[in-house]
């Protein structure tokens, strides 16, 4: 069982919306095209159509390491041990697991979970996530490490996690308040000793948690709106905390984005009674009693006595790790969904954009594009409280090289769409950010199959998206060969004209995930597109980031069976992909029953870090402390042994 997925509400489709499915889109573009006409495999068809087609001629590509300008690793085998595995010359320590001291006068973690609220509020917390490594004075041996720690793994049957002994047994405020620190976000100073070992610098002033009760702001346009003010705050501008922070972005005037994603899960009621509206239901409120419990002892998380709190979560939390005493900031004018990442590009003129996924099943795409511009070294600070905020229509259309489907950026505006100027659902602005999702229902934006990160090509600005699986997806077209997408695909768009803030834009599927081990086939879509072989098989693909020199690597959240479906994928793991040859190669294995998500690297790219989450999430890990230990989630420090740059 994984109790990561019943915990996941992304799950669960909410679009009750009209909108087209993205599955549909493609398989008119390919029917068109005449290529499933011909007999053609759809995964076939897409590659054959590109200026790639010689890639799609080598049928066994899984006996021969295919040159690769940009991979010099040679890949790796799967794994479904309770250990990381690595490429050859290549070696990955364990750092900062759940529980660390992260000051000086911090408790050491006590190893059976017993640690109380106190001593989590000073220590690492669970379920490492996004993170991102800022330099200092442009440093590759020290600067400032910033993780998401996106929920908590209590207990799931015999195995208890967070709470020691009795696990939640009896529930309680402290247990409560334990659970809240243990989520949010970690910024730690950290440095390479004289050894080049990292280390944790416990006496640095940069040090900090930020926890489900720090107090934060919101801004921008929303701030302020009736659907924002609670008992406890009339002026909606202020807010406690943040959780659930999946992926993460990052800003070039060097502040940290925390993407504030299944909040929904943590607001219920205690009351009985269903009262929840429209949009609570949209953005997927339980009716009841939370997982997470905290509406037993925390009012404003029972939907009930604080309708309006629940609207103060799901946003874009920008962090200056720099300014241990600032407040983070909730930026209302990035849209209200169930944030992944966030990845910034800059646009012709300089303004600052930004691309998001919402990660449910049917969801979208969004992209904000600031009014101001971008100015080095200048005063940043308030540059995503104003602009205008996008979804994507994906369409069919002409080819534009490979780029063969046509796409449009609807602006989510009250005053500049005319379907949301005639919505009285909407009054004004501010309710469309805060329902952003219903302003997306309303102008037909694109359903996708849960879209996870997005990252943007460095030299191309070619942005791509992992959409991880939908094995919920209800797509029509008889054509379609996988009406059950359980094994996900990137997809990847260009802006008209290179521009990032361009309001169209082209597209076309790098890579259609898929098992040929079980589909042997190659005819049969469910083996995906050619540049998938036996040898680098996975499936849901998740965390997703470019390195500088333009290697897409690839990070898993699916399911780690393998048998069936899943038989010859092993552990979740992380892959790298030559974007020009579409060549994919595994790298790195994790331990069992884990996800790997999260990827930053160190200016001279020689150190890289990911995060492991949820070791054991099952019950099946020790890792990484061995023995009977609870498994801890953990960042992971890679380095190449000879000093290189990380993929060569
Ligand atoms: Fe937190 Fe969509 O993964
Ligand atoms: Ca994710
Ligand atoms: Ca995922
Ligand atoms: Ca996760």
């Amino acid at each position: 069982m994984q109790k990561h997925h019943t915990i996941d509400s992304e799950d669960l489709p909410t679009n009750a919306s009209e909108n087209e499915h993205f599955q549909v889109v493609v398989d008119r573009a390919y029917s068109r095209r005449g290529f499933l006409k011909s007999g053609i495999g759809l995964s076939a068809a897409l590659f054959l159509a590109g200026p790639l087609a010689v890639y799609a001629d080598s049928n066994d590509k899984s006996s021969d390491e295919q040159p690769s300008s940009l991979l010099g690793f040679k890949a790796i085998p799967i794994s479904t041990d309770d250990t990381i595995k690595i490429a050859a010359g290549y070696t990955a320590a364990v750092f900062a697991p759940w529980g660390t001291p992260l000051f000086a006068d911090a408790p050491a973690w006590k190893a059976d979970g017993s640690d109380d609220a106190a001593a989590q509020a000073r220590q690492v917390g669970d379920n490492h996530d996004g993170i991102h490594f800022f330099p200092i004075d442009g440093s590759s041996t020290e600067g400032l490490l910033v993780l998401n720690h996106e929920y908590t793994t209590a207990e799931n049957g015999d195995y208890i996690w967070l709470f020691g002994a009795n696990g939640t047994k009896p529930w309680t405020a402290e247990k409560t308040a334990k659970a809240m620190n243990a989520h949010g976000a970690s910024i730690i100073h950290i440095a390479r000793n004289d050894a080049g070992k990292w280390e944790i610098r416990l006496d640095s002033r940069y040090n900090r948690r930020i926890t489900a009760s720090t107090e934060m702001e919101l801004t921008g346009p929303a701030a302020g709106s009736d659907l924002l003010k609670t008992k406890a705050d009339p002026s909606g501008t202020r807010v406690l905390g943040t959780f659930n922070n999946c992926g993460n972005g990052w800003t070039p005037w060097n502040t940290y984005l925390a993407c504030e994603e299944n909040f929904n899960n943590y607001f219920g009621t205690t009351s009985g009674k269903d009262t929840r509206n429209a949009a609570q239901k949209r953005y997927g409120l339980a009716a009841k009693s939370t997982d997470y419990r905290w509406e037993e002892f925390v009012d404003r998380f029972d939907y009930v006595k604080e309708p309006n709190e629940s609207n103060r979560y799901g946003w874009i939390v920008e962090i200056d790790p720099f300014d241990p005493s600032s407040a983070p900031k909730k930026r209302t004018a990035l849209g209200r969904i169930k944030h992944e990442n966030a990845a910034y590009a800059l646009s012709a003129d300089k303004r600052i954009v930004v691309y998001m996924g919402d990660d449910q099943r049917d969801d979208y795409i969004y992209k904000f594009v600031s009014d101001g511009i971008y100015r080095e070294g200048g005063d940043n600070s308030t540059l995503l409280d104003a602009g205008k905020l996008y979804v994507a229509r994906f369409q069919d259309g002409k080819t534009d090289g490979d780029f063969m489907g046509m796409g449009e950026w609807v602006v989510l505006d009250k005053t500049a769409n005319a379907t949301l100027a005639g919505d009285t659902s909407f009054a004004t602005q501010a309710d469309v950010l805060v329902n952003t999702r219903l302003a997306a229902d309303a102008v037909g934006a694109t359903k996708m199959d849960r879209p996870e990160w997005v990252s943007v090509h460095p030299a191309s600005g070619d942005v791509y998206v992992t959409l991880t699986n939908n094995d919920k997806r209800t797509a029509p077209d008889a054509a379609n060969p996988r009406a059950a997408n359980i094994y996900g695909q990137i997809v990847r768009w260009r802006e008209t004209g290179g521009d990032a803030a361009a309001t169209t834009f082209n597209w076309d599927i790098f890579v259609l995930v898929g098992n040929p081990v079980k589909y042997t086939d190659r005819d049969d879509s469910k083996s995906g597109s050619s540049n998938i072989t036996i040898d680098n098989t996975f499936n849901s693909p998740d965390g997703l980031a470019f390195d500088k020199a333009g290697r897409l690597w690839i990070q898993t959240d699916g399911k780690y069976t393998n048998s069936g479906e899943y038989e010859g994928q092993g552990n979740n793991q992380m892959l790298c992909a030559d974007p020009a040859s579409k060549e994919i190669r595994r790298f790195f294995v994790g331990p069992k029953e884990c996800e790997v998500t999260g990827i930053t690297f160190t200016p001279d790219s020689k150190t890289m870090f990911v995060n492991i989450q949820h070791p054991g999430e099952a019950g099946e890990s020790h890792w990484p402390d061995g023995g009977n230990s609870i498994p801890r989630s953990s960042t992971i420090i890679i380095t190449k042994d000879d000093g290189g740059e990380i993929g060569t």
